[in-house]
């Protein structure tokens, strides 16, 4: 009985199993589309019916044709899901209204074809279409090799008889499943910018957005990591980090729906920003850079760092300068001697550029403070008769570069410029323009503003043209908008029209001036994106520059953003910022793990801290090419309860290493923290050294141990109390 049961049953499940496999061989992808990087592959799946669907996205198969009979749900997800399209329901990717008047679009797959730019970079286009509207879309992915990385956009264009207007159009989608998924994102406000948050995420719409226009990462960046298994850690589990290369209006959203498939959507926000398009007009999305780790996040940093030197910002390989930022030593009370002086400092100190910052324009409305004067971009003869020339020449004499602040997209409205122009400034119709930091913002989108922000740049480096660094700030964001420029029924294409006309000026500076190095700065931490990044050298990551506030915010910033363009710079103490009083050994080497300055009247810095001042900046110039060009490992992280932050940067060959150790919170004397070196050569010996000794030594051990002890074993250091810190240096000796 038994028998003829189990026979029946075995027979039932044989059926079952027979009857799932010619479905899945039915619906399944007829043929697929692989990606490759080094270590990941993203596969795309084609289907009898020509719908192009997501089939993988992970570690590299090593045959991805596999994965067109796998008869699981999560590789039968639409790649490109439209509105009214193919049953889809959840958020999709693009939304378009059709010439004549329809909503719903349907896209399939026509050809796709794979270019190889280098031995490292290939190009993939699948080209899509609606099977009844002339409405075509080209899904563009670019695989760096190398670096892991892989860059998504999406291409629109139709030849219906008027106009499509788009809504969402995301350059983006990546679909996952699973239940344990945590998202780690950076949340901040002026002065306490990227701030790490984690979270799991569960049913419904998690979205990360911003829709300030301008300013638009000082409260969240566009980029984030999704942990696959429970949450992210440095160096086991497997990650995906992404991170957008657009300073407008963006959306990263994060959907989970009902049967536990994720969709993360990546692109421009579609937020009052219906965009029409002209029969045969091109409409093309900015990229998103996604990387996949199966070795925890710190291997999504260093994919984005290496990556970010080679191809996403400007001089990637060449080494950054020692700044000084007058800043927060004068703001806007100087004058000629002033700077001057300043300039002796700096030079005495061994710093290599100066940057004379805001307050240095301005006659009929001088820029004696935020009130007034901006967009007025002459030299105030009061307080620099001699002009900008004259300081630029003061500080090469003194074997030092030049570079001058300007904000060449605001506007106050008590300036000359205002007076003139004010067709030019962004302002609802008939509503009053609200002023933030008591400035209004110009209108990017039209080509006059756009011409007169290029001269404003290039008249200043005609004049000077030993100008050789120039400050781009942006201080507010915008509410609300208005176009004088934009027709009537364009309005809504003011916020992608106004990071396209920005970038438009940025093609045109760095086509004239290749040279140049240029920082973003918007307030500290506005404009750190990917998008910005192409343009700029660096990035001021924060008008916080207390050093504790920066130990968090540098380690948040440095998930994506690298070192060498993280500028980070010793202040006075007590701070400005917090009031928090530290030592000058903790002020330095915090500012030591990034692009190195200061900002703050050096001639305040006397006797031993003079002799510390000058040490520091001599053994930083040894050994930048570690912290600007090298792999970062995080050890402790601030955010735990360690009490301890501690991170090092190694050299590509192995050859040597830099390690920070900041303490967070009071120890009691007894409790060593113990710092485990990250990526050195186990078979190697390094010699160490500590760095920047102020008046204590805090480690006392043997100065000779293999590769292998220091990161197994580790070194046991004496930083106990709060806001001390180490520094220490490895070398291989053999
Ligand atoms: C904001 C910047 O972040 C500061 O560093 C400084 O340049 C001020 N603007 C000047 O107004």
């Amino acid at each position: 009985m038994n028998y003829y049961f189990n026979r029946t049953k075995n027979r039932l499940i044989t059926i079952f199993i027979s009857i799932f496999a010619l479905f899945s061989a039915v619906v399944t992808a007829s043929e697929t589309i692989p990606i490759s990087t080094k270590n990941t592959m993203m596969v795309f799946g084609v289907k009898e019916s020509q719908e192009l669907t997501f089939l993988y996205f992970g570690q590299k198969l090593a045959n991805s044709k596999e994965l067109a009979s796998s008869p699981y749900p999560w590789t039968e997800r639409p790649a490109m899901p439209t509105f009214g399209g193919h049953r889809y329901v959840n958020e999709p990717m693009i939304t378009a209204t059709h010439a004549n008047g329809e909503l719903s679009t349907e896209l399939y797959y026509v050809d796709h074809k794979t270019t190889k730019v280098d031995d490292n970079v290939s190009v993939t286009e699948i080209n899509l279409k609606d099977n009844i509207y002339p409405f075509f879309v080209t899904y563009t992915i670019t695989s760096y090799f190398n670096e892991d990385m892989l860059s998504q956009k999406v291409t629109v264009r139709h030849e219906e008889d008027g106009e499509v207007r788009l809504g969402n159009s995301y350059s983006s989608l990546i679909p996952l499943h699973s239940s344990d998924l945590y998202l780690s994102h950076f949340y901040g406000t002026w002065g306490d910018e990227f701030q790490l948050e984690e979270e799991k995420l569960g049913h419904g719409i998690k979205t990360i957005e911003s829709k300030k226009g301008v300013r638009t990462t000082q409260s969240e960046n566009a980029s984030y990591l999704v942990s696959l298994d429970g949450k992210a850690k440095e160096d086991v589990g497997e990650v995906i980090g992404g991170a957008l290369a657009w300073s407008g209006n963006y959306k990263l959203s994060f959907e989970m729906d009902e049967v536990n498939n994720l969709s993360i959507l990546a692109g421009m926000n579609p937020f009052v920003s219906v965009y029409s398009l002209v029969k045969g007009e091109v409409f093309e999305t900015p990229d998103m850079l996604t990387t996949y780790s199966a070795s925890g996040k710190g291997l999504v940093s260093r994919n984005f760092h290496r990556w970010a030197r080679k191809y996403g910002l400007m001089h990637g390989d060449q080494e950054r300068p020692i700044v000084l930022n007058s800043w927060e030593g004068v703001y806007f009370n100087f004058d000629e001697n002033t700077i001057t002086n300043m300039i002796d400092d700096a030079a005495e100190l061994g710093v290599e550029m100066f940057v004379l910052d805001d307050g240095w324009f301005g006659n009929e409305y001088p820029r004696n403070s935020s009130k007034a004067g901006l967009g007025d971009w002459q030299v105030n003869k009061k307080k620099l008769p001699q002009g900008i020339n004259y300081l630029a020449a003061y500080a090469n004499k003194k074997d030092l570069r030049f570079g001058l602040w300007i904000e060449p997209e605001m506007v106050n409205p008590k300036s000359e410029l205002a007076i003139n122009h004010p067709d030019w400034i962004v302002k609802r119709q008939g509503r009053e323009a609200l002023t933030a930091r008591s400035q209004l913002m110009l209108d990017v989108t039209n080509p006059e503003v756009q011409d007169f922000i290029f001269k404003v740049v290039e008249d200043l480096l005609d004049d000077v043209p030993n100008i050789e660094y120039i400050k781009w700030d942006a201080n507010r964001h915008v509410e609300n908008i208005g176009s004088n420029y934009l027709s009537k029924e364009k309005q809504s294409h003011f916020w992608i029209d106004y990071t396209k006309g920005l970038y438009a000026i940025y093609d045109r500076v760095r086509q004239k001036y290749p040279n140049l190095i240029l920082q973003a700065c918007a307030s500290g931490g506005g404009r750190i994106d990917f998008g910005s990044l192409k343009y700029h050298d660096e990035f001021w990551s924060s008008d916080n520059t207390d050093p504790l506030t920066r130990v968090y915010l540098q380690y948040g910033t440095n998930h994506f953003y690298p070192a060498i363009a993280t500028g980070s710079h010793i202040s006075a103490s007590p701070n400005h910022q917090t009031k928090r009083v530290t030592s000058l050994k903790f002020r330095t080497d915090v500012a030591m793990s990034g692009r190195l300055g200061m900002e703050l009247q050096l001639k305040d810095i006397k006797g031993k801290d003079r002799e510390y001042i000058l040490k520091a900046m001599n053994t930083y110039k040894e050994i930048r090419h570690v912290i600007q060009f090298g792999d970062l490992y995080r050890m402790h992280s601030p955010y735990d309860d360690s009490g301890w932050s501690s991170l090092n940067y190694v050299e590509s060959n192995l050859h040597e290493a830099i390690a920070f150790l900041f303490t967070t919170k009071h120890h009691d004397d007894t409790i060593k923290a113990i710092l485990k070196f990250k990526g050195l050569d186990p078979k190697k010996t390094y010699k160490i050294e500590e760095l920047n000794i102020f008046d204590k030594k805090s480690f006392h051990g043997q100065s000779v141990y293999s590769g292998d002890y220091l990161m197994k074993a580790g070194i046991m250091l004496n930083a106990t109390y709060m806001y001390d810190s180490v520094v220490l240096r490895a070398v291989v000796v053999d």
